[in-house]
Protein backbone atom coordinates (compact mmCIF):
# COMPACT_ATOMS: atom_id res chain seq x y z
CA UNK A 1 0.00 0.00 0.00
CA UNK A 2 1.21 2.98 -0.94
CA UNK A 3 0.00 6.80 0.80
CA UNK A 4 1.54 9.66 -0.73
CA UNK A 5 1.13 13.31 0.47
CA UNK A 6 -1.18 15.11 -2.03
CA UNK A 7 1.00 18.14 -2.59
CA UNK A 8 4.31 16.56 -2.93
CA UNK A 9 2.56 14.98 -5.84
CA UNK A 10 1.38 17.96 -7.24
CA UNK A 11 4.36 19.55 -6.44
CA UNK A 12 7.28 17.40 -8.04
CA UNK A 13 5.27 14.50 -9.87
CA UNK A 14 2.36 14.23 -12.30
CA UNK A 15 -0.51 11.21 -11.38
CA UNK A 16 0.79 9.75 -14.64
CA UNK A 17 4.90 10.05 -13.65
CA UNK A 18 4.04 8.56 -10.01
CA UNK A 19 2.28 5.34 -11.74
CA UNK A 20 4.68 5.02 -14.31
CA UNK A 21 7.77 5.20 -10.69
CA UNK A 22 5.81 2.70 -9.85
CA UNK A 23 4.72 0.15 -11.79
CA UNK A 24 8.63 -0.04 -13.06
CA UNK A 25 9.82 -0.60 -9.69
CA UNK A 26 9.22 -3.65 -7.90
CA UNK A 27 7.76 -2.86 -4.39
CA UNK A 28 9.26 -4.28 -1.65
CA UNK A 29 9.12 -3.08 2.25
CA UNK A 30 7.32 0.14 2.95
CA UNK A 31 9.57 2.76 4.58
CA UNK A 32 7.29 5.07 6.41
CA UNK A 33 8.36 8.94 6.80
CA UNK A 34 6.98 12.08 8.40
CA UNK A 35 6.80 14.99 6.55
CA UNK A 36 6.67 18.69 7.82
CA UNK A 37 2.75 18.64 6.33
CA UNK A 38 1.49 15.75 8.67
CA UNK A 39 1.21 13.15 5.75
CA UNK A 40 2.77 9.84 5.60
CA UNK A 41 4.85 8.85 2.50
CA UNK A 42 5.14 5.33 1.73
CA UNK A 43 8.26 5.11 0.20
CA UNK A 44 8.95 1.64 -1.93
CA UNK A 45 12.51 0.37 -0.89
CA UNK A 46 13.08 0.31 -4.43
CA UNK A 47 12.33 3.77 -6.04
CA UNK A 48 13.43 7.11 -5.56
CA UNK A 49 11.08 9.02 -5.31
CA UNK A 50 11.95 11.78 -3.14
CA UNK A 51 15.08 13.75 -4.20
CA UNK A 52 17.48 15.70 -2.07
CA UNK A 53 15.57 19.14 -2.79
CA UNK A 54 12.37 18.39 -1.39
CA UNK A 55 13.16 20.32 1.78
CA UNK A 56 9.53 20.64 2.44
CA UNK A 57 9.18 16.88 2.41
CA UNK A 58 12.39 16.29 4.37
CA UNK A 59 12.04 13.57 7.28
CA UNK A 60 12.59 14.93 10.90
CA UNK A 61 15.65 13.30 10.93
CA UNK A 62 17.43 15.17 8.28
CA UNK A 63 20.35 12.47 8.07
CA UNK A 64 18.13 9.81 6.72
CA UNK A 65 18.43 12.12 3.60
CA UNK A 66 21.38 12.72 3.05
CA UNK A 67 23.58 12.58 0.41
CA UNK A 68 25.90 10.31 1.39
CA UNK A 69 22.63 8.23 2.03
CA UNK A 70 21.23 7.99 -1.11
CA UNK A 71 17.42 6.68 -1.71
CA UNK A 72 18.10 2.75 -2.65
CA UNK A 73 18.09 1.65 -5.94
CA UNK A 74 18.81 -1.43 -7.91
CA UNK A 75 21.77 0.21 -9.68
CA UNK A 76 22.91 0.98 -6.09
CA UNK A 77 22.44 -2.62 -4.60
CA UNK A 78 24.30 -3.34 -7.85
CA UNK A 79 27.62 -1.49 -7.06
CA UNK A 80 27.72 -1.54 -3.67
CA UNK A 81 27.78 -4.54 -1.06
CA UNK A 82 26.96 -2.99 2.45
CA UNK A 83 29.12 -4.26 5.33
CA UNK A 84 27.58 -1.24 7.94
CA UNK A 85 25.47 1.32 8.90
CA UNK A 86 27.56 4.98 7.58
CA UNK A 87 27.94 7.21 10.51
CA UNK A 88 26.51 10.47 9.22
CA UNK A 89 27.87 12.80 11.77
CA UNK A 90 30.49 15.16 10.36
CA UNK A 91 31.67 16.73 14.20
CA UNK A 92 32.13 20.46 12.01
CA UNK A 93 28.59 20.93 11.72
CA UNK A 94 27.25 24.89 11.58
CA UNK A 95 23.79 25.52 11.00
CA UNK A 96 23.34 29.33 9.58
CA UNK A 97 20.05 30.70 10.23
CA UNK A 98 18.38 32.89 7.76
CA UNK A 99 19.45 32.57 4.14
CA UNK A 100 19.81 36.45 3.33
CA UNK A 101 22.41 38.40 1.45
CA UNK A 102 24.48 38.43 5.15
CA UNK A 103 23.53 34.56 5.65
CA UNK A 104 24.53 33.20 2.40
CA UNK A 105 27.59 35.30 2.62
CA UNK A 106 28.57 33.41 5.86
CA UNK A 107 27.84 30.34 4.48
CA UNK A 108 29.61 30.65 1.40
CA UNK A 109 32.85 31.67 3.21
CA UNK A 110 32.54 28.96 5.49
CA UNK A 111 32.36 26.04 2.53
CA UNK A 112 34.62 28.10 0.61
CA UNK A 113 37.47 28.01 3.01
CA UNK A 114 36.44 24.29 4.00
CA UNK A 115 35.85 25.84 7.66
CA UNK A 116 32.79 23.09 7.77
CA UNK A 117 31.64 20.35 5.10
CA UNK A 118 28.50 20.02 6.99
CA UNK A 119 26.14 23.00 6.66
CA UNK A 120 22.41 23.64 7.39
CA UNK A 121 20.46 26.30 6.13
CA UNK A 122 17.08 27.82 7.92
CA UNK A 123 14.88 29.77 7.42
CA UNK A 124 11.14 31.17 7.28
CA UNK A 125 11.19 31.73 3.70
CA UNK A 126 10.90 28.65 2.36
CA UNK A 127 10.95 29.47 -1.77
CA UNK A 128 14.28 31.63 -1.09
CA UNK A 129 15.55 28.74 1.25
CA UNK A 130 15.59 26.08 -1.31
CA UNK A 131 16.77 28.32 -4.36
CA UNK A 132 19.81 29.33 -2.33
CA UNK A 133 20.48 25.29 -1.29
CA UNK A 134 20.23 24.24 -4.53
CA UNK A 135 22.39 26.93 -6.14
CA UNK A 136 25.09 26.11 -3.62
CA UNK A 137 24.48 22.20 -3.63
CA UNK A 138 25.37 22.52 -7.66
CA UNK A 139 28.48 23.85 -6.73
CA UNK A 140 29.45 20.91 -4.24
CA UNK A 141 31.72 19.45 -7.08
CA UNK A 142 34.42 22.40 -6.45
CA UNK A 143 33.90 22.16 -2.86
CA UNK A 144 35.71 19.48 0.22
CA UNK A 145 33.03 16.87 -0.03
CA UNK A 146 30.43 19.36 1.37
CA UNK A 147 27.24 18.19 2.59
CA UNK A 148 24.63 21.04 2.50
CA UNK A 149 20.89 20.49 3.43
CA UNK A 150 18.17 23.04 4.13
CA UNK A 151 14.53 23.07 5.89
CA UNK A 152 12.26 25.75 7.40
CA UNK A 153 12.50 23.17 10.48
CA UNK A 154 14.65 23.33 13.46
CA UNK A 155 15.27 19.53 13.47
CA UNK A 156 18.15 19.89 10.18
CA UNK A 157 20.47 21.68 12.76
CA UNK A 158 20.74 18.85 15.22
CA UNK A 159 24.09 18.54 16.37
CA UNK A 160 25.84 22.08 15.35
CA UNK A 161 29.08 23.22 16.82
CA UNK A 162 28.01 26.29 15.91
CA UNK A 163 24.74 28.34 15.31
CA UNK A 164 25.26 31.65 13.15
CA UNK A 165 21.91 33.76 13.44
CA UNK A 166 21.49 36.60 10.33
CA UNK A 167 17.73 36.06 10.62
CA UNK A 168 16.09 39.15 10.70
CA UNK A 169 13.95 42.32 9.79
CA UNK A 170 15.10 45.46 8.65
CA UNK A 171 13.93 49.12 9.57
CA UNK A 172 10.74 50.46 8.34
CA UNK A 173 10.38 53.54 7.17
CA UNK A 174 10.03 56.03 10.08
CA UNK A 175 10.51 53.21 12.59
CA UNK A 176 12.49 53.88 16.20
CA UNK A 177 15.40 52.03 16.88
CA UNK A 178 13.67 51.02 20.17
CA UNK A 179 10.85 49.54 17.64
CA UNK A 180 13.64 47.12 15.19
CA UNK A 181 15.14 45.78 18.30
CA UNK A 182 11.70 45.05 19.82
CA UNK A 183 10.73 43.55 16.61
CA UNK A 184 14.13 41.75 16.14
CA UNK A 185 13.76 40.45 20.11
CA UNK A 186 11.00 38.59 18.83
CA UNK A 187 12.30 36.94 15.83
CA UNK A 188 15.14 35.69 18.04
CA UNK A 189 12.60 34.11 20.23
CA UNK A 190 11.34 32.65 17.53
CA UNK A 191 14.69 30.84 16.74
CA UNK A 192 17.23 30.77 19.82
CA UNK A 193 14.91 28.23 21.87
CA UNK A 194 15.12 25.82 19.18
CA UNK A 195 18.18 26.04 18.17
CA UNK A 196 19.27 25.19 21.93
CA UNK A 197 16.75 22.34 21.94
CA UNK A 198 18.52 20.67 18.72
CA UNK A 199 22.49 21.30 19.69
CA UNK A 200 22.71 21.87 23.11
CA UNK A 201 26.74 21.70 23.16
CA UNK A 202 26.09 24.40 20.45
CA UNK A 203 27.94 28.00 20.79
CA UNK A 204 26.17 30.49 19.40
CA UNK A 205 27.02 33.31 17.42
CA UNK A 206 24.93 36.61 16.28
CA UNK A 207 25.09 38.46 13.13
CA UNK A 208 21.49 40.23 13.34
CA UNK A 209 21.80 43.81 14.54
CA UNK A 210 21.85 45.59 16.47
CA UNK A 211 24.41 42.42 17.56
CA UNK A 212 25.41 43.66 20.59
CA UNK A 213 21.96 44.03 21.88
CA UNK A 214 20.59 40.86 20.24
CA UNK A 215 23.73 38.75 21.54
CA UNK A 216 22.53 39.61 25.50
CA UNK A 217 19.07 38.64 24.32
CA UNK A 218 20.50 35.66 22.66
CA UNK A 219 22.44 34.70 25.92
CA UNK A 220 19.19 35.45 27.94
CA UNK A 221 16.72 33.07 25.69
CA UNK A 222 19.37 30.24 25.58
CA UNK A 223 20.55 29.62 29.26
CA UNK A 224 23.95 28.95 28.05
CA UNK A 225 26.66 29.93 29.95
CA UNK A 226 28.28 33.16 28.73
CA UNK A 227 31.17 31.91 26.95
CA UNK A 228 28.78 30.08 24.57
CA UNK A 229 27.19 33.30 23.23
CA UNK A 230 29.12 35.35 20.82
CA UNK A 231 28.62 38.70 18.99
CA UNK A 232 30.16 39.47 15.70
CA UNK A 233 30.76 42.74 16.91
CA UNK A 234 33.76 44.70 16.37
CA UNK A 235 35.82 42.15 14.42
CA UNK A 236 34.72 43.49 10.88
CA UNK A 237 34.95 47.25 12.24
CA UNK A 238 38.65 46.09 13.01
CA UNK A 239 38.82 44.60 9.38
CA UNK A 240 37.89 48.13 8.04
CA UNK A 241 40.05 50.01 10.39
CA UNK A 242 43.00 48.04 9.30
CA UNK A 243 42.37 47.75 5.54
CA UNK A 244 41.93 51.75 5.83
CA UNK A 245 45.34 51.73 7.93
CA UNK A 246 47.17 49.54 5.29
CA UNK A 247 45.91 51.98 2.61
CA UNK A 248 47.14 54.81 4.42
CA UNK A 249 51.05 53.51 5.21
CA UNK A 250 51.14 51.18 1.85
CA UNK A 251 51.72 48.08 4.40
CA UNK A 252 49.32 44.81 3.75
CA UNK A 253 45.78 44.87 6.46
CA UNK A 254 47.78 41.93 8.47
CA UNK A 255 50.51 43.91 9.27
CA UNK A 256 48.59 46.75 10.58
CA UNK A 257 47.85 46.51 13.80
CA UNK A 258 44.71 48.09 15.23
CA UNK A 259 41.74 47.19 17.01
CA UNK A 260 37.88 48.81 17.36
CA UNK A 261 36.10 47.34 20.52
CA UNK A 262 32.64 48.85 22.05
CA UNK A 263 29.96 49.13 20.28
CA UNK A 264 29.25 48.05 16.62
CA UNK A 265 28.10 50.89 15.40
CA UNK A 266 28.31 54.54 16.30
CA UNK A 267 30.27 54.36 19.66
CA UNK A 268 32.48 52.13 18.53
CA UNK A 269 36.31 53.35 20.29
CA UNK A 270 39.20 52.95 18.33
CA UNK A 271 42.08 51.60 20.83
CA UNK A 272 44.43 54.36 19.16
CA UNK A 273 46.90 53.98 22.06
CA UNK A 274 47.74 50.58 21.03
CA UNK A 275 48.28 51.27 16.93
CA UNK A 276 51.00 49.53 15.82
CA UNK A 277 53.23 48.43 13.29
CA UNK A 278 56.42 45.89 14.35
CA UNK A 279 55.63 47.02 17.48
CA UNK A 280 55.92 50.23 16.37
CA UNK A 281 53.46 52.82 18.36
CA UNK A 282 51.98 55.29 16.62
CA UNK A 283 51.14 57.12 18.96
CA UNK A 284 54.50 57.30 20.38
CA UNK A 285 55.64 59.16 16.40
CA UNK A 286 52.30 61.32 16.44
CA UNK A 287 51.28 62.10 20.08
CA UNK A 288 48.35 63.42 18.83
CA UNK A 289 47.18 60.64 16.61
CA UNK A 290 43.26 60.25 16.55
CA UNK A 291 42.87 63.51 18.13
CA UNK A 292 41.08 66.69 16.66
CA UNK A 293 44.48 68.19 16.58
CA UNK A 294 45.79 65.38 14.52
CA UNK A 295 47.71 66.57 11.37
CA UNK A 296 47.17 63.78 9.42
CA UNK A 297 43.67 63.14 10.29
CA UNK A 298 43.61 59.71 11.60
CA UNK A 299 40.67 60.05 13.68
CA UNK A 300 39.01 60.15 9.88
CA UNK A 301 40.04 56.41 9.88
CA UNK A 302 37.38 55.91 12.65
CA UNK A 303 34.87 57.95 10.92
CA UNK A 304 35.34 56.03 7.96
CA UNK A 305 34.78 52.91 10.01
CA UNK A 306 31.61 53.96 11.15
CA UNK A 307 29.56 54.99 8.42
CA UNK A 308 31.48 52.29 6.19
CA UNK A 309 27.89 50.45 6.32
CA UNK A 310 25.70 53.30 5.58
CA UNK A 311 27.97 53.91 2.54
CA UNK A 312 28.12 50.41 1.34
CA UNK A 313 24.11 50.04 1.63
CA UNK A 314 23.53 53.54 -0.03
CA UNK A 315 26.10 51.73 -2.87
CA UNK A 316 24.19 48.42 -3.11
CA UNK A 317 21.27 48.14 -1.17
CA UNK A 318 23.18 46.19 1.84
CA UNK A 319 26.49 44.37 3.07
CA UNK A 320 27.29 41.31 2.49
CA UNK A 321 30.99 39.96 1.85
CA UNK A 322 32.47 41.63 4.74
CA UNK A 323 30.30 40.33 7.16
CA UNK A 324 30.70 37.11 5.58
CA UNK A 325 34.47 36.85 5.93
CA UNK A 326 34.50 38.16 9.33
CA UNK A 327 32.10 35.40 10.55
CA UNK A 328 33.66 33.26 8.56
CA UNK A 329 36.84 33.97 10.67
CA UNK A 330 35.25 33.51 13.68
CA UNK A 331 34.00 30.44 12.45
CA UNK A 332 37.07 29.03 12.01
CA UNK A 333 38.59 29.91 14.97
CA UNK A 334 35.38 28.24 16.99
CA UNK A 335 35.95 25.30 14.84
CA UNK A 336 39.76 24.60 14.39
CA UNK A 337 40.06 25.65 18.00
CA UNK A 338 42.98 28.08 17.37
CA UNK A 339 43.05 30.19 20.14
CA UNK A 340 43.22 33.70 18.25
CA UNK A 341 42.23 36.76 19.08
CA UNK A 342 39.35 38.76 18.52
CA UNK A 343 37.21 41.38 18.87
CA UNK A 344 33.88 40.04 19.55
CA UNK A 345 30.60 40.91 21.44
CA UNK A 346 30.84 39.50 25.46
CA UNK A 347 29.56 39.87 28.17
CA UNK A 348 31.49 42.95 29.53
CA UNK A 349 29.95 43.29 33.37
CA UNK A 350 32.78 44.44 35.79
CA UNK A 351 35.33 44.48 33.18
CA UNK A 352 37.07 48.15 32.38
CA UNK A 353 34.60 49.56 35.33
CA UNK A 354 31.26 48.40 33.20
CA UNK A 355 28.50 48.14 35.99
CA UNK A 356 25.84 47.79 33.27
CA UNK A 357 24.81 44.19 32.46
CA UNK A 358 25.70 44.48 28.43
CA UNK A 359 26.95 42.68 25.46
CA UNK A 360 30.22 44.98 23.63
CA UNK A 361 33.09 44.36 22.04
CA UNK A 362 36.60 43.37 23.46
CA UNK A 363 39.77 41.06 22.47
CA UNK A 364 38.89 37.68 23.38
CA UNK A 365 40.67 34.12 23.13
CA UNK A 366 38.51 31.78 20.70
CA UNK A 367 38.62 28.14 20.88
CA UNK A 368 36.35 25.39 20.56
CA UNK A 369 34.61 26.39 24.35
CA UNK A 370 33.80 29.64 22.73
CA UNK A 371 35.59 32.62 24.69
CA UNK A 372 38.34 31.50 27.19
CA UNK A 373 40.00 34.42 28.19
CA UNK A 374 39.49 38.21 27.63
CA UNK A 375 42.19 40.32 26.74
CA UNK A 376 42.48 42.98 29.59
CA UNK A 377 43.79 46.23 27.33
CA UNK A 378 45.36 48.87 29.04
CA UNK A 379 43.16 51.79 27.92
CA UNK A 380 44.18 55.05 28.58
CA UNK A 381 41.14 57.55 30.43
CA UNK A 382 39.57 58.54 27.53
CA UNK A 383 38.85 55.14 25.69
CA UNK A 384 37.76 54.17 28.85
CA UNK A 385 35.42 56.78 29.11
CA UNK A 386 34.24 56.22 25.65
CA UNK A 387 33.63 52.49 26.52
CA UNK A 388 31.62 53.24 29.68
CA UNK A 389 29.85 55.64 27.05
CA UNK A 390 28.88 52.52 24.46
CA UNK A 391 27.80 50.58 27.85
CA UNK A 392 25.59 53.28 29.09
CA UNK A 393 23.81 53.41 25.31
CA UNK A 394 23.17 50.16 24.67
CA UNK A 395 21.88 49.60 28.32
CA UNK A 396 19.56 52.35 27.60
CA UNK A 397 18.05 50.56 24.71
CA UNK A 398 18.09 46.89 26.28
CA UNK A 399 16.19 48.53 29.95
CA UNK A 400 13.14 49.02 27.44
CA UNK A 401 13.02 45.52 25.57
CA UNK A 402 10.39 43.32 26.50
CA UNK A 403 11.18 39.39 26.60
N1 LIG B 1 26.72 42.41 12.76
C1 LIG B 1 27.13 42.91 11.59
O1 LIG B 1 28.27 43.34 11.45
C2 LIG B 1 26.17 42.94 10.43
C3 LIG B 1 26.59 43.30 9.15
C4 LIG B 1 25.67 43.30 8.12
C5 LIG B 1 24.33 43.00 8.40
N2 LIG B 1 23.96 42.66 9.66
C6 LIG B 1 22.58 42.33 10.01
O2 LIG B 1 22.31 41.00 9.56
C7 LIG B 1 20.89 40.88 9.45
C8 LIG B 1 20.54 40.22 8.11
O3 LIG B 1 20.83 41.09 7.06
P1 LIG B 1 20.49 40.66 5.55
O4 LIG B 1 20.99 41.75 4.68
O5 LIG B 1 20.93 39.28 5.31
O6 LIG B 1 18.91 40.72 5.60
P2 LIG B 1 17.91 39.97 4.59
O7 LIG B 1 16.62 40.69 4.71
O8 LIG B 1 18.54 39.83 3.24
O9 LIG B 1 17.77 38.51 5.21
C9 LIG B 1 17.13 38.25 6.41
C10 LIG B 1 16.63 36.83 6.34
O10 LIG B 1 16.07 36.49 7.60
C11 LIG B 1 14.94 35.67 7.37
N3 LIG B 1 14.07 35.69 8.55
C12 LIG B 1 13.34 36.70 9.05
N4 LIG B 1 12.66 36.29 10.13
C13 LIG B 1 12.98 35.00 10.34
C14 LIG B 1 12.62 34.03 11.29
N5 LIG B 1 11.79 34.32 12.31
N6 LIG B 1 13.13 32.79 11.19
C15 LIG B 1 13.98 32.46 10.18
N7 LIG B 1 14.36 33.34 9.24
C16 LIG B 1 13.87 34.59 9.32
C17 LIG B 1 14.30 36.30 6.15
O11 LIG B 1 13.41 35.40 5.50
C18 LIG B 1 15.51 36.63 5.30
O12 LIG B 1 15.86 35.59 4.42
C19 LIG B 1 20.31 42.28 9.60
O13 LIG B 1 19.86 42.44 10.95
C20 LIG B 1 21.51 43.17 9.36
O14 LIG B 1 21.39 44.43 9.98
C21 LIG B 1 24.85 42.61 10.67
Amino acid sequence: MIHICKSFVQKFYTTSHLTILLKARSIHTNLFTKTSCNCVIALTQNSSLRTEQTCKYATESGDKKSPTVPAQSFIKDALLEAVAPRITSSGNKITVVGVGTVGMACAFGILTQNISTDVALIDSTEERLMGEMLDLQHGSQFLNSARIKASTEYSVSTGSRLCIVTAGVRQKEDESRLALVQRNVNVLKTIIPKLVAYSPKTILLIVTNPVDILTYVAWKLSGLPKNRVIGSGTNLDSSRFRFLMSQKLGIAPESCHGWIIGEHGDSSVPVWSGVNVATINLQQINPELGSDKDPENWNELHKKVTSSAYEIIKLKGYTSWGIGLSVADLASAILNNTGNIHAVSVRVKGLHGIKRDVFLSLPVILGENGVSDIVKQQLTQNELDALKKSAELIHEVQANIIF
